[in-house]
């Protein structure tokens, strides 16, 4: 089948890539120029394990091009997905400028009959309005879908290609069968492909995530309590998962959640509450309680060491989670401003997001090479982004560069009891070592 994805960002991208690798014929377009040209020599602008080796064979294959134009494109294609970018506007809704001029520009170019379908996370209601520029300026029939995505960054092609299910709101039989057809190869019984009506399926979008969301901050303000009564989240959280009712995944306490999703999402909710005068009282607190669990961390350094000014903190990680180098609210920028806003000195390492972080703080950090450089001389380590490479450190190592034994971890990658046998200062979510208590 013939698709073009317009908006060759992280899900333009890894939507394409993976359409062509089943052996669709996929033009991914986009108005950054400088972007087009790095893909088309086969560099992928951003990090996800496995999608550039995707990509170079997808191309050499002929099966997958890179371009700028998007009439083009459009006017060959039987699918046109719309994969632009929705920031959070002013008042926290999804901004839909950049999906709207999209939409002017593929109801021009359609030359036959096409499905539109949006893969941009947007506002309830948003197909309809895509559908009506389509009546008003398309010279063809066009069969405005929505699909939304749920890859999660780091294992975004496996998600791709073996999801839990596929979401397509459609109102049309034709749309629905061009739509079964192309995910066919990723659909088996086990996985469904879901039909409903577009509204629905964009706020099962913006539903699945405040679900998850909300377990999040859920088991951080009970892990908050667990610190309080002498309970370990850790035991906590494989009680409450056992549960089959409950599940085990998306309960792990720690910083906060961050990302290009969650936060963005949760805010998109509550302003499409607002402005339906629903009040969504529970989504409030879990955006509270993600908010506060960021500074956590802080104010455990700030009562261990009193005044922060002058002291120079390693911190691990700077993503938002492993596997990704995205710092969109990570976690990282909280604990690092609050630290600096004391006046204390900050030591960073992360294996892949340096880069990014050096762009967003410039000089006012100090980035290490590896993980141990970035202890050195320091009165603790912060440890923010769960990286495998720092979960079996050497110990010995670490307290030798340290100037003291103190370890901050946002997301409970050591085990308490030996940290605490080791002779570590040691400050997690939810947990104390037996020992310490
Ligand atoms: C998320 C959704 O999972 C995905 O379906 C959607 O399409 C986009 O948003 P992503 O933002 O890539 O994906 O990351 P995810 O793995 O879901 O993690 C989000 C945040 O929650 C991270 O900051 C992570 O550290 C945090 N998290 C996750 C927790 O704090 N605890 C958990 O148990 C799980």
């Amino acid at each position: 089948m013939r698709i073009a994805v317009v908006g060759a960002g992280y899900v333009g991208l890894v939507t394409g890539t993976c359409l062509a690798e089943s052996g669709n014929d996929v033009s991914c377009v986009d108005t950054d120029a400088g972007k087009i040209e790095r893909l088309q020599r086969g560099e992928v602008p951003i990090y996800e394990p496995g999608l550039e080796e995707l990509v170079r064979r997808n191309q050499r294959e002929g099966r997958l091009r890179f371009g700028t134009d998007l009439a083009q494109a459009v006017g060959r294609a039987k699918v046109v997905f719309l994969a632009v970018g929705t920031p959070e506007g002013e008042d926290g809704d999804a901004e839909l400028r950049h999906v709207i001029e999209a939409a002017e520009e593929v109801a021009r170019a359609v030359k036959h009959y096409t499905v539109v379908a949006t893969k941009s996370t947007v506002p309830v209601g948003t197909a309809g309005r895509i559908q009506e520029i389509m009546g008003r300026r398309a010279r063809f029939e066009v069969d405005v879908v929505s699909n939304p995505e749920f890859l999660k960054e780091g294992a975004a092609l496996e998600d791709f290609q073996r999801p839990d299910r596929v979401v397509v709101g459609a109102g049309s039989d034709r749309a629905r069968r061009i739509m079964r057809e192309l995910y066919a190869p990723f659909v088996r019984t086990e996985r469904p492909i879901l039909f409903m009506e577009p509204r629905s399926a964009e706020m099962v979008k913006y539903a699945a995530n405040a679900m998850l969301a909300t377990r999040i901050s859920f088991m951080n303000d009970i892990a908050l309590l667990c610190e309080k009564v002498g309970a370990d989240a850790e035991q906590v959280r494989r009680g409450v998962g056992a549960d089959t009712r409950i599940g085990y995944p998306f309960l792990f306490p720690g910083i906060g959640y961050g990302g290009s999703c969650f936060p963005k999402d949760v805010k998109a909710l509550l302003a499409t509450g607002r402005r339906h005068g629903v009040d969504l009282d529970l989504l409030r607190a879990v955006e509270k309680t993600n908010e506060r669990q960021k500074r956590h961390l802080l104010s455990r350094a700030v009562r261990h060491f009193g005044d922060l000014a002058g002291r120079v903190f390693g911190v691990w990680g700077l993503a938002f989670k492993p596997r990704t180098d995205d710092m969109r609210e990570a976690p990282s920028v909280e604990v690092i401003e609050g630290l600096l806003g004391k006046g204390a000195r900050v030591q960073a390492y992360d294996p892949v997001a340096m880069e990014r972080a050096r762009r967003r703080f410039g000089e006012r950090v100090t980035f290490a090479p590896g993980p141990y450089e970035a202890l050195e001389g320091a009165d603790a380590l912060f440890v923010v982004t769960e990286w495998s490479e720092f979960r079996n450190p050497d110990f010995d190592r670490m307290k030798a560069l340290l100037r003291a034994p103190v370890v901050f971890d946002g997301r409970n990658v050591f085990d308490p009891e030996e940290m605490r046998e080791q002779g570590f200062s040691y400050f997690c979510v939810g947990r104390t070592a037996a020992g310490a208590r």
